[in-house]
């Protein structure tokens, strides 16, 4: 199978935090790749900008660095990265004052897209909206990339909105939720909306109940202040896990466009009912004779800050009354693993009797590792002794499907970014979803500091506390396991 490649128009990327962690892991080695596949025209202008001083060399060097450090395969011969640095530059800009900006706005080319990524910290989202638009860049053609946490709650969503709506219209905003950009993920739209198969069993009356599951071996490692004050819920759960549960949730959009996406996401969580402080159960992991509990991580002997939160959600509209939806986020587990389970129910009649044991056919879609899908088929045991039921998985791990062609499927911030340049919104998150997220999630978490609510402590490397095991055992269900 070949994929293709289409290459975009010449544009204009300024990077803010250009020298930042996200930028030199994922955003530079990722623009690195679309280069190789020829994704990126001649005339394409990367500016790298922060406070830092530095020449446009002495960023190149910064990036040459990065991309050898961070890339996932060796670095091509032939001067590929070479070519690839030419195009790059760097401003010493910062956000809050007014140095640099002049020489930024004479950088930008005239008449042709022009994407600023804010990747700095959100505080600084604000200011630099209002010094892009100071200076005159903020016409028509540029559009903002912002990333998370895009707001703490409700009213900071809010104000963070607004802030950026002063200077630019919804359809310039690009939030990234880098999820929505993994290959598997919009295939979950594919196999829900390309399919005849599926479609007509995906609702109450066939699904028994879905399971999402995003697991980390990590702990909070550096970033425990941060943690600290957001958490699974904050930081996962309301986000990543949430764009999950709408992709798998939502009823069919007329069509593939943003808004009509968009609007249908929107109705799943504002479908959401609120949860029963009973059908959450919220985790901190324990020390290891090696490494450092949570409480440790984060310096604080009494953090009540969650690193796991499993819980059962239920959506009440036609297609889900009565289906529930376990969701299961967590550091130091088993496994680094993220998968959606969607669970069928048993056949209403076995015509093979009691002895031929439960069988359920059931949709796995693998986010990470190996990307894919898995469908467990009922079959019958290969063999003479009578009708003996077995439940074989129909694989399709992309690596297997696409052949040598899997390494050339970009990685989710190289197709987000394309997107960005080629100005489509559909895997990006609008303002008013953003908002409904979080008015969700901001009752739940006041409950817990209502009830001075404590996490359970889980042993590292394990599936979590075990009240969250409970969680599912109480209802006459298991969760899957968390392996690689
Ligand atoms: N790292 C990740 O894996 C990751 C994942 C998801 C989301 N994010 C989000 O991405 C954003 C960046 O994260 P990061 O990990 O790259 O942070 P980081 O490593 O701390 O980098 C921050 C960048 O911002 C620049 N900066 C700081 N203050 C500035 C100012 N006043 N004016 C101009 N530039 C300024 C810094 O350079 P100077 O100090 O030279 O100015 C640096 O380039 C954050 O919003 C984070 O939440 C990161």
């Amino acid at each position: 199978m070949v994929s293709r490649v289409i290459p975009v128009d010449p544009f204009d990327l300024v990077i803010f935090g250009g020298t930042g962690d996200l930028a030199r892991r994922k955003i530079l080695p990722g623009l690195f790749r679309r280069f190789c596949a020829g994704q990126m025209p001649e005339e394409a202008q990367i500016i790298g900008a922060a406070r830092s001083e530095m020449d446009d060399d002495g960023y190149r060097q910064l990036v040459r660095d990065a991309i050898e450090e961070f890339g996932d395969k060796p670095v091509p011969e032939g001067g590929a990265l070479d070519a690839f640095l030419a195009r790059l530059g760097y401003v010493q800009v910062d956000a809050t004052g007014t140095d640099g900006w002049e020489e930024l706005s004479r950088r930008i080319t005239e008449d042709r897209v022009r994407a600023f990524y804010f990747s700095v910290g959100p505080s600084l989202f604000g200011d630099l909206a209002e010094r892009l638009h100071q200076y005159g860049m903020a016409s028509g053609q540029s559009r903002i990339v912002v990333e998370k946490p895009f707001g703490h709650d409700l009213g900071t969503a809010k104000a963070l909105n607004a802030v950026l709506a002063q200077h630019f219209d919804e359809t310039q905003i690009y939030r990234i939720d880098h999820y929505l950009g993994k290959e598997t993920v919009q295939n979950l739209m594919a196999v829900r909306f390309g399919n005849v198969l599926f479609e007509p069993l995906w609702n109450a009356l066939y699904v028994d109940h879905i399971q999402v599951t995003v697991a980390e071996t990590v702990g909070v490692g550096g970033r425990g202040g941060y943690y600290d004050k957001s958490g699974a819920m904050r930081d996962m759960v309301q986000n990543h896990l949430m764009q999950l549960l709408c992709l798998i949730a939502m009823e069919p959009p007329a069509k593939f466009e943003p808004d009509s996406v968009r609007d249908e996401k929107l109705k799943v969580i504002r479908a959401l009912e609120p949860v029963e402080p009973h059908h959450i159960v919220r985790g901190q992991y324990d020390a290891t004779e090696k490494e450092p509990g949570y409480r440790e991580d984060v310096e604080d002997p009494k953090s009540r800050t969650e690193s796991f939160l499993a819980m059962k959600v239920h959506i009440s509209n036609w297609r889900w009354a009565g289906t529930p939806f376990y969701l299961r986020t967590g550091k130091r587990l088993r496994a680094r693993t993220s998968e959606i389970a969607v669970v069928f129910k048993d056949a209403p009649h076995s015509i093979f009797g009691a002895e031929a044991g439960r069988h359920r056919n059931v949709l796995i879609i693998r986010l990470q590792p190996n990307e894919g899908m898995t469908l467990d088929v009922t079959i019958k045991e290969p063999g003479p002794g009578g009708m003996r039921l077995v439940d074989v998985p129909l694989d399709m791990t992309f690596a297997d499907a696409l052949g040598p062609d899997a390494d050339e499927v970009p990685d989710a911030y190289e197709r987000l970014i394309m997107d960005v340049i080629r100005g489509n919104q559909t895997l990006f998150m609008r303002g008013d979803e953003v908002e409904a997220a979080w008015a969700w999630t901001d009752p739940i978490i006041a409950g817990w500091a209502a009830r001075n609510d404590v996490p359970k402590t889980y042993d590292a490397g394990s599936a979590g506390p075990e009240d969250s095991l409970m969680l599912m055992h109480r209802d006459g269900r298991k969760w899957r396991e968390i392996k690689a």
